[in-house]
């Protein structure tokens, strides 16, 4: 039985509680979180869940609850800008970790967290659990098995609303320091997708816009990729979409087919033609599963059999560096060559001051 440890108990620990019932292998036994009172609904939650009363330790100072020895796993959910100090940390104290997105705000912090965890030999897991649904992990072994033949452009778009009250009632989404960026906190599923399945990106020429002023990050994002296979991507996210969420949608143009895929939760194939293979439209329809449970899964295997997971420190990298390059390309008004050595998100705070007029 591994012990589990959660820290920040807000929005997204709903869904990591309601997961860590579904284990049977896992026990929930420390919660932390500066309000005590949702410490105290995610314990109440979880032992109604598993119909268990046993104990679970509250700790308003995660320190406290990282020295803890019982503990094998912390999950960390608390706001993004926490992420790496809490990860490296956890991992000091020999732990391994699953961590929310993003897994750090800066290319230093995330190399620094690949270091520590392949020294110590712990497993991390960043939360892109969109890798797991079926219809991804499909795609991909189309990919692999080159029924596409050749990949010659891919194209990502993520039209969605983030309200006025989505900013004004939290103290850290929408600033460049504590949530990241728009491409950083939304996009990051859609890219980590991009760049997994397309392959390594080698460079991206960028540009973002900031057209509400209720938030210090962009709303507007443009990108074109170039994948070190030679084919051409582009990026196109928004958060200014009216009325309401209009969703995603991810379309690969390959040698021997096209495959689009969108909806709310990317769930759904608006366009499959694949040369000789007529059979994988219906091969991609997926049954309505739960790919947080398989993440979990995939996790506590890692964990089990000491291997990376799908997921770990150095793949989540790659879409913080794409992403990276895109801002360091706004800021520069040109290309950005990979690999990037070095970006953090605080360097954006200076675009915003200046507004969209920034130039280095
Ligand atoms: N994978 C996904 O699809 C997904 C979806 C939503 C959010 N997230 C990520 O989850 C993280 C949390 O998002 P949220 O929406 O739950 O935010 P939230 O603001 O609702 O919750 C954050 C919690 O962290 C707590 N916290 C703050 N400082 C703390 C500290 N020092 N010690 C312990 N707890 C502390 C807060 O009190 C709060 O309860 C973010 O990084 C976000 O990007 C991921």
């Amino acid at each position: 039985m591994l012990k589990a440890g959660l820290i920040g108990c807000g929005y997204i620990s709903e869904k990591h509680i309601r997961t860590l019932a579904k284990l049977s292998n896992v026990k929930l036994v420390a919660v932390s979180d500066l309000q005590k009172e949702a410490m105290k609904n995610a314990v109440k939650n979880y032992q109604l869940l598993k119909q268990n009363q046993s104990a679970i330790a509250q700790y308003t100072d995660y320190h406290d609850m990282l020295c803890d020895i019982g503990i094998d796993f912390v999950i960390v959910a608390a706001y993004s800008g926490m992420h790496a100090a809490i990860v490296k940390e956890a991992l000091k104290n020999h732990k391994h970790v699953l961590v929310e997105k993003p897994l750090a705000l800066s290319l230093a912090d995330a190399d620094e967290i690949i270091q520590i965890s392949e020294m110590l030999n712990k497993q991390v897991l960043v939360c892109h659990q969109l890798r797991y649904l079926p219809i991804i992990s499909k795609l991909k072994q189309v990919i692999e098995k080159k029924q596409l033949g050749n990949l010659h452009f891919a194209s990502i778009s993520m039209r969605i609303n983030r309200s006025d009250d989505y900013f004004a009632n939290s103290t850290w989404k929408g600033t460049w320091k504590k949530d990241g960026g728009m491409l950083i906190n939304q996009g990051i599923h859609l890219i980590d997708l991009f760049t997994w399945l397309m392959g390594n990106i080698k460079e991206v020429y960028g540009d973002i816009t900031r057209n509400r002023k209720n938030k210090e990050i962009e709303d507007v994002a443009a990108g074109i990729v170039t994948f070190s296979n030679q084919a051409k991507g582009l990026i196109e996210a928004n958060t200014i979409t009216k009325p309401a969420n209009l969703g995603y949608q991810l379309n690969i143009f390959a040698e021997k087919g096209t495959i689009s895929i969108g909806g709310k939760g990317l769930q759904e194939i608006i366009h499959c033609y694949v040369e000789q293979h007529p059979e994988l439209e219906s091969e991609l329809q997926s049954n309505a599963t739960d790919e947080h449970l398989l993440m979990y899964k995939d996790f506590i295997e890692a964990i089990q059999k000491n291997r990376p997971p799908l997921v770990s420190a150095k793949e989540s990298r790659k879409a913080l560096e794409t992403i990276f390059a895109l801002y360091h390309s706004a800021l520069k008004k040109q290309p950005v060559p990979l690999p990037l050595s070095a970006f953090s998100t605080e360097e954006m705070i200076t675009w915003s001051k200046k507004g969209d007029e920034y130039n280095d």
